[in-house]
């Protein structure tokens, strides 16, 4: 009988390249972004993809490890709360006759790391000769999908050649120095952050295997265990740590060692064989497969990854900030990206990761309500860059590489954050009907923004509504009149404030009247909203079926962004602040993110206008434009031009050419990318009523399958290139999909087959 821990299979990525992302030898220059690319994360724990093996100096290579929710002030980024590291817990050192085993990476004969998504897990491979020492050295490590605390690292290390002297370090290094260190006792380290209070306790439970015997360390210490021995040809020595991580108020200790000694019962293999049934629950939910375009087929599984990697449905108290677990940039806050973004993958995939993250809005609503009090207005104004509590952490200035200080606006301009929250909630109330979410949390905050849009919007002489003074999602002009995204956004969210008045009053009188208790809403105030709402400037002009981007745009200097490309830095740099504020250049879509969002405001012909008009306009400032450019061409039927902007976004985060990655992948990009494909190229919109479908599959897309869930059910999909869709009902009532503008019945165990034009040969096929 093996006594390894695990079978060498284990090792072995999985076969199809859609479902791995491979890099082969070292480069120096990509280190970062490919450990970004990486990181392994699920929604509580987060760990980049460096390499484990470290230089002989400690913390030479450290892996930065996040903990949801780990915020604290440090002085750093103008004094507002960040995402403060943890420990690197895969650090391992080894030395060979004293010689360090990875002096020099790029020494290594043959190395190779995969990220395998399908298993959730990354790999490497490697032979390393030291000396006389030759090994095969083959490491797995993963973040447990089925127990968030658990962390496990393997390696395994067949010796090949030579018998040497080998001493190898475990290490638990590298947490920020916001973290006091207080260890307790021996596999037990604590930390506690300084202002915040948090504490966060890491047990491991490292142990070493030489040909199939437990080997005794030779040291053994809370932050560092050193094994040594001497290798023979054939030896196989097996590393295997397990580390559970905790965070809490207080007794975080407790938490982690009763999480580790579960882990540990369950033994590696255990472990293993857990998070790959999690995974593959996940990948049954929400894989997409497109044959005939093997790049899109991993780029879609790539952002399905991370997506999937990046969310925890059982912690309402944080949510997904734009770098995900996977990096510092943004210092781990929350913006539009999450609700926008993010939300409808999980809407339509995982509502439970979905409900949790608009709890978190409903958990610092209380915060949304100070700023705005703050502000001067009624109601709940959330912050642009929200942390643990909710209170605004977007930093106050930022410094410019030519060392001026620049102020940073957005954490009190940039407001139409709640309405994107409203719009959150909303969506997620349409695609799941929960109930018990929109009574006791969704519509405090329906109302909450939308009277906050009340207050904020001030009556001119002439009765229209205006809103000044604000920041678009076009963040080069600041300070403007009118956004059209801005006003449009925020007139949905009374609407929807007034909608949920009346759901309230109609289906759960006492909670309406417990809840306008509760928020002193005077009888009259919901009157009034519908007459601003109804007043509201749109800045659309009639005549050429266009909005003004805000008061003013049209008048500004138009600039041919032809002349610019292949240019490797944003417009902004290119033009200076000054000139690009005062001309038509934009960062990402704004008029036509309000298209992507409110296609229903853009009547006749009005979104091919704008869509038109303002394209040509963009700069692509932020990793976010791409996709709902994709996304609006598709729905408007440009599919050359949707598939062109698909893999200009899939290329952020997986080509080394235009953003930097290392800071973190582009969650909200890679969001936009599923969207793109599911609501662009498969059309997909969801209703209170039915699922609408209106596929136009892209060239080269022969086939494109997926699953979503809506109201309680589960509807497998697939479109064919010969255009035909198939909807299969796999769980839940009955329900109406409206294909193509027409109502068709689907019942389970009654598969529907659509041809895509010309409706009538719509078949049941049992
Ligand atoms: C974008 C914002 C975005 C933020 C975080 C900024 O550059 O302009 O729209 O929310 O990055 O992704």
């Amino acid at each position: 009988m093996s006594r390894v821990w695990v079978p060498e299979v284990v090792f072995t990525p999985t076969d199809d390249p859609t479902w791995r992302l491979s890099q082969v030898g070292y480069d120096p220059l990509r280190k970062s972004s490919q450990a970004s690319r990486f990181a392994v994360s699920n929604g509580f724990l987060g760990i980049r993809g460096e390499r484990s093996f470290t230089r002989g100096r400690r913390g030479a290579f450290p892996n930065a490890a996040y903990v949801a929710g780990l915020f604290d002030r440090t002085g750093e980024a103008g004094g507002v709360p960040v995402l403060l590291p943890i420990a690197d817990w895969l650090q391992v050192h080894l030395q060979i006759d004293g010689v360090g085993f990875v002096e020099d990476p790029a020494d290594a004969p043959s190395h190779r790391m995969e990220l395998d998504m399908r298993r959730g897990m990354v790999l490497s491979d490697c032979i390393h000769v030291v000396g006389g020492l030759r090994a095969r050295t083959r490491t797995l490590r993963l973040v447990s999908l089925r127990d968030r605390a658990i962390g496990l690292q393997l390696i395994r290390m067949d010796m090949l050649d030579g018998a040497q002297e080998v001493f190898l370090e475990a290490s638990l290094d590298g947490a920020h120095h916001g973290l006091v260190h207080r260890v307790t006792e021996p596999g037990l380290t604590l930390w506690r952050t300084r202002r915040s209070g948090i504490e966060i306790a890491i047990t491991t439970a490292p142990t070493l295997k030489i040909d199939g015997w437990t080997s005794a360390p030779r040291t053994i210490g809370p932050l560092r265990s050193v094994w040594a021995w001497k290798t023979q040809p054939g030896q196989v020595v097996e590393f295997q740590r397990i580390v559970s991580v905790a965070r809490a108020g207080d007794d975080a200790a407790a938490a982690a060692h009763s999480a580790l000694s579960r882990a540990v019962r369950r033994g590696p293999a255990g472990l293993v064989a857990d998070h790959e049934t999690a995974w593959s629950e996940r990948w049954a939910c929400s894989a997409i497969e497109i044959d005939g375009d093997p790049a899109a087929q991993r780029a879609l599984r790539f952002a399905a990854y991370h997506l999937n990697s990046a969310a925890n449905p059982s912690d309402a108290h944080v949510s997904i900030g734009a770098r995900g677990l996977t990096g510092s940039d943004y210092g781990g806050h929350v913006f539009w990206d999450t609700e926008i973004f993010l939300l409808p993958f999980y809407c339509a995939v995982w509502p439970e990761a979905a409900r949790a993250l608009l709890m978190y809005r409903f958990h610092t609503l209380e915060a949304a309500r100070r700023k705005a009090a703050r502000l001067g207005w009624r109601g709940a104004l959330y912050a642009w860059e929200s942390a643990d509590t909710g209170d605004e952490a977007a930093p106050p200035f930022s410094i410019a590489p030519d060392r001026q200080v620049l102020g940073i606006l957005t954490g009190t301009r940039e407001q139409h954050i709640s309405a994107d929250v409203a719009y959150g909630v909303w969506r997620y109330w349409i695609a799941t009907g929960d109930e018990g979410f929109l009574r006791e949390a969704g519509a405090e905050i329906l109302l909450e923004t939308a009277r906050f849009w009340v207050s904020r919007a001030v009556p001119e002489p002439d009765g229209r509504r205006q809103i000044r003074n604000v920041i678009g999602p076009d963040e080069y002009h600041e300070g403007i009149d009118d956004n059209a995204f801005t006003n449009l956004m925020a007139r949905w969210n009374i609407y929807r404030g007034i909608e949920a008045a009346s759901l309230l009053q109609s289906r759960w009188p006492r909670r309406w009247t417990e809840l306008s208790d509760q928020l002193g809403l005077e009888a009259g105030e919901i009157d009034q909203w519908r007459i601003a709402a109804e007043t509201i400037e749109t800045g659309f002009d009639p005549g050429a079926g266009l909005y003004e981007q805000f008061a003013g745009f049209f008048d500004l200097e138009p600039i041919d962004l032809s002349r610019y490309a292949g240019r490797s830095v944003p417009m902004d740099i290119v033009l200076g602040r000054e000139r690009t504020r005062r001309s038509q250049v934009i960062k990402q879509a704004d008029v036509l993110a309000l298209l992507a969002l409110l296609p229903d405001a853009f009547v006749e012909d009005a979104g091919k206008r704008n869509f038109s008009y303002y394209e040509p306009r963009c700069g692509h400032g932020s990793s976010l434009s791409t996709a709902l450019h994709g996304l609006v061409a598709a729905r408007l039927g440009e599919t050359d031009k949707a598939l062109d902007y698909f893999h200009r976004t899939a290329a952020i985060d997986l080509a080394d050419a235009a953003a930097a990655i290392g800071g973190g992948v582009h969650i909200g990009a890679l969001g936009g990318l599923w969207m793109t494909a599911i609501h662009g190229f498969a059309g997909v919109a969801y209703g209170e009523e039915a699922i609408s479908f209106a596929p136009r599959l892209p060239p080269g897309w022969t086939r494109m399958a997926f699953r979503l869930q809506w109201r309680g059910r589960q509807v497998r999909c697939e479109i064919e290139q010969t255009n035909r869709l198939t909807l299969v009902l796999e769980r839940g009532a009955s329900m109406t999909a409206r294909v193509e503008e027409r109502d068709l019945a689907l019942d389970t165990g009654c598969p529907l087959e659509v041809p895509l034009d010309g409706l009538s040969a719509v078949k049941s096929v049992n």
